[in-house]
Order: C-alpha cells, then sequence, then structure tokens
C-alpha cells in the first residue's frame, strides 16, 4: 500500500496549476447516461473515483475513453446502448457517489438497479432524499437485498412525470441526481431547496448543452422543462475549489508564497474570508489566487454550511491551519456527523485538539512533530499532508489511496512548489514466509 514521506518546514514557493473539480466531473460523467451520442468532457482530473465511474458506466455498456496528456483530461463517453442499468455493490462500496447513476438510468432506460451506498467514515450518508424525489417524479421503488430497484410505469409510457418536489434537508449528489432524471420526464418539474453549489451549475451547463431545458441552477429552486431526448454535447468541467483551497491553506502554514492558478476565486469567497480572518493576505485575479504566508496566524472559529458557505470538505484543511494559529478555534461541522477522524492524528503530530460532539476545540500555537499517521478519508488525508508540511521531522502517511480518489498528482505539484515529498510503497515489507516443510 502507498505511502507518502514528506519532511516538513519548507515554504511553498512558485505557482501550482489547479486541475478540474472532480466532484463536478463525476455527475457530468453521470449524466453522458442520458443520451445515445457522444459527450466529450474536457478538464477531468486524473484521480481514482474518475476511474470508478470510468469501470462503471463501462459496466453497464457505454464506451468510455479517457484521454491524459496530450489529450487535455479528454474523455468521450457514448452510452449508444445500455445492456445493463446496474450499479453493483463492489463499485458502490468504493465510491458513494456511484449513486449519482441512479437518475439517469431510470430516466433513460426506465429501469435502474443500483447497491444502497451503506455507512461510511464520514457519517451514514443515506440516499432517502434521492429516492423520494425519484418516487415524486413517479417512478416506482423498491429495496431488496441491499439494491435500490426504481421502474418507471408503463402506463405513463414508460417516462418519468414532472413533479414539485422540495428537498427536507439540501444534498448536492440528490439534486444533481433529480436534475439529470426531471430533465428526461414528461412535463415541469420543479425543485426547491437546492443545492447551489457550483458543482450543480456546472452539471446543468452540461445538460443544456446536451439539449435539457433547465433554469435556476446554483440558486435554491430549479425549474427543469422536460424533453423526450438529449443529444451529444462538449462541456469544459469547472476547477476544482477544494484542491485551490487546499494548496492556498498550504501556502499559508508553510510561510510561502504560492500562486495557486487556473482557479475560480468567485468559488473560494467564504474560504478566503476565512483565512482572512486569520491573518492570511491574499492577491486575487480573474483566475489566480497569491497566497502570501508571511503574517502570524489568529485563530478564528468556523462553521462548516452548505455552499455558499464554508464547505465541509476543507474542514479538515482549516483545522490543520488552526493548530498552527495564536489562540483558540472552535470548529463546528453541520455536514456530517463524524468527520473529525483526522483530530486524533493531528494530536498524535502534538496538536492540542478536543472533541466536543460536533464541536473541535482547536487550541492553536503548538508545535507539530513528525509522527507515523494514518489517513482515514479523502480530505482528512489533505489535512495530514498540510500538517507534515509544517511539522519537525519526516511524516510518513499510510492509506493514501484516499488522497488519490480526489487529488490530482499531489506529491509532484507540492514537490514542484519545494516541498519535500515522496511516494513510497510497503516501507516495512512483511517478512517472506518461511519456506514450508515438508
Ligand atoms: C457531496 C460531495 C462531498 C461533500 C458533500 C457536502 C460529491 C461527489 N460529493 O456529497 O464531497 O462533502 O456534498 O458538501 O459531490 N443526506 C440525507 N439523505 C440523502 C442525501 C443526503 O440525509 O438522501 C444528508 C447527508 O447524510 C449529509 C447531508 O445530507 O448529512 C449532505 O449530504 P450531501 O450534500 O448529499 O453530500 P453528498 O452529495 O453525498
Amino acid at each position: 500500500m502507498d505511502k507518502l514521506v514528506i519532511r516538513g518546514g519548507n515554504a511553498l514557493l512558485g505557482t501550482v496549476r489547479i486541475s478540474g473539480a472532480k466532484n463536478a466531473a463525476l455527475p457530468c460523467m453521470a449524466a453522458a447516461l442520458l443520451t445515445d451520442e457522444p459527450v466529450i468532457l474536457e478538464n477531468i482530473p486524473q484521480v481514482r473515483d474518475i476511474e470508478t465511474t470510468r469501470k462503471l458506466l463501462a459496466a453497464m455498456g457505454a464506451e468510455v475513453e479517457l484521454g491524459y496528456g496530450r489529450a487535455h483530461h479528454r474523455t468521450t463517453i457514448c452510452a449508444r446502448t445500455l445492456a445493463s442499468p446496474e450499479a453493483s455493490y463492489e463499485l458502490v462500496k468504493t465510491m458513494r457517489a456511484s449513486t449519482l447513476v441512479l437518475g439517469p438510468l431510470v430516466a433513460r432506460c426506465g429501469r435502474a438497479h443500483v447497491s444502497l451506498p451503506g455507512g461510511c467514515a464520514i457519517g451514514a450518508r443515506p440516499i432517502d432524499l434521492h429516492i423520494k424525489g425519484l418516487e415524486r417524479l413517479g417512478a416506482m421503488i423498491t429495496q431488496e437485498h441491499g439494491y435500490v430497484e426504481a421502474i418507471t410505469d408503463p402506463l405513463k409510457g414508460d417516462r418519468l412525470q414532472g413533479a414539485e418536489i422540495v428537498f427536507d434537508k439540501i444534498t448536492v449528489t440528490g439534486t444533481e441526481d433529480l436534475l439529470m432524471a426531471a430533465t428526461l420526464a414528461e412535463g415541469e418539474t420543479v425543485m426547491q431547496n437546492c443545492a447551489r453549489e457550483p458543482e450543480v451549475a456546472d452539471l446543468a451547463a452540461l445538460l443544456n448543452a446536451m439539449g435539457a431545458k433547465i433554469q435556476g441552477a446554483g440558486t435554491s429552486t430549479i425549474h427543469v422543462k422536460g424533453v423526450s431526448r438529449l443529444h451529444g454535447a462538449r462541456h469544459r468541467i469547472i476547477p476544482d475549489r477544494i484542491e485551490a483551497g487546499t494548496f492556498i491553506v498550504a501556502g499559508a502554514l508553510t510561510g510561502g508564497d504560492l500562486n495557486v492558478a487556473g482557479c475560480n476565486p468567485a468559488h473560494l469567497t467564504a474560504i478566503l474570508q476565512k483565512l482572512a480572518e486569520t491573518g492570511v493576505k491574499t492577491a486575487v485575479k480573474a483566475d489566480s489566487v497569491r497566497v502570501m504566508g508571511d503574517q502570524p496566524l489568529k485563530a478564528a472559529d468556523l462553521n462548516t454550511e452548505e455552499y455558499p458557505g464554508f464547505p465541509t470538505d476543507m474542514q479538515a484543511q482549516y483545522m490543520a491551519l488552526a493548530t498552527q494559529a495564536a489562540g483558540t478555534s472552535i470548529i463546528t461541522e453541520n455536514i456530517f456527523e463524524n468527520r473529525f477522524m483526522h483530530a486524533q492524528e493531528l494530536v498524535r503530530m502534538g496538536a492540542d485538539i478536543k472533541i466536543e460532539g460536533r464541536r473541535a476545540i482547536v487550541r492553536g500555537g503548538t508545535a507539530l512533530s513528525a509522527a507515523a499517521v494514518l489517513a482515514s478519508d479523502l480530505r482528512a488525508s489533505a489535512s495530514l499532508v498540510l500538517a507534515a508540511l509544517v511539522a519537525d521531522g519526516e511524516t510518513i502517511i499510510d492509506r493514501v489511496y484516499h488522497l488519490d480518489r480526489g487529488y490530482e498528482h499531489i506529491e509532484e505539484k507540492l514537490k514542484a512548489v519545494g516541498a519535500e515529498i515522496r511516494r513510497v510503497g510497503d516501507i516495512f515489507p512483511k517478512r517472506a514466509a518461511a519456506p514450508a516443510r515438508t
């Protein structure tokens, strides 16, 4: 299993280029299931979750071509025929976002058979709101043997029917799943209390380019006029705001001078505002943020919220920063109930953090020292990388496959701006078993 070895102490200097947003790319790939024509997506990040989605779509019978490097991170997906509209547990369990195929499959094929995701490291993560919404659109749903089976009504021409949907709670992939389903429903759908994340708006831009009639994506009310078919399109994925935020924190934390290029600062407002409170200096241009870590950091409380609030996906990285800020920061996690697993690893590196339910109390200003630590989920891994960049000595981060799910070439990118980081295989390989006695 790969590990990252990081020697802390270097200020990050230079320019780092931000990749396409994984969380926009995943629903856009699922959207390709809605048409029998090719959908070409550009700026696709080269991360594990994209590869998982490729396998998922290919298993259904879609042709998926991934091109990297000179092909500009392009993928072409053609779901000409969908032999088996199913998503198996094997794939769904490694990536909960696989449930994004539920809406497109039932809308296009009249049937979907998708594994329930189950629990995960950061909380229960149910999909009840996806299911309720599909029922509102006229799908008949049964749950058996860990799978959801959704079918359309033959009496209604095997099409979903437009409806009014009010989400009980704001859900990002729930909004995306139902938005995709509604594009092919008969009649108009109005969705309220929708997620306003830029990734939802990006998906809607692709769907509209495919011939959908969507208005209001990116706001809390979305109107969709259903159409009978969608066609192929070409679309460029937005930059990854969480990757950008992670590098901005890295620049600030290491006392560096880092130009985070190819991002969309308009998507980073809450992050930049919070960092300004902690004393971080930034200079914002149209598509880049320069972070200058030459000021001492001071504590500031943080609440995670739905967009446009501070993203839960940046909470762990902010906690790494808070360990180095003067004073006490109270971090409240409002989106997921169990998203503080990085805290105990940061404590092992010398941080002073106490968890009280959904609140973490971080007493900053303690020196961090290198340790062997374990990544527990994608963003937790990022916070350990950040802590390691300022720790005294060589930190070994185990289970970096979590990091590989969502950060493209992170060690190359960090190395290019001055970090001392390397990836190794098993550092302590198991000794070969003694030959069996005969
Ligand atoms: C998406 C992001 C993830 C991010 C999260 C919150 C993708 C692929 N993933 O995840 O990186 O951390 O948004 O910004 O875009 N909920 C229910 N029932 C449902 C659906 C959700 O109760 O049917 C709850 C969840 O348990 C959670 C909250 O709603 O407490 C928000 O979850 P949601 O926005 O759905 O997260 P994801 O879309 O899974």
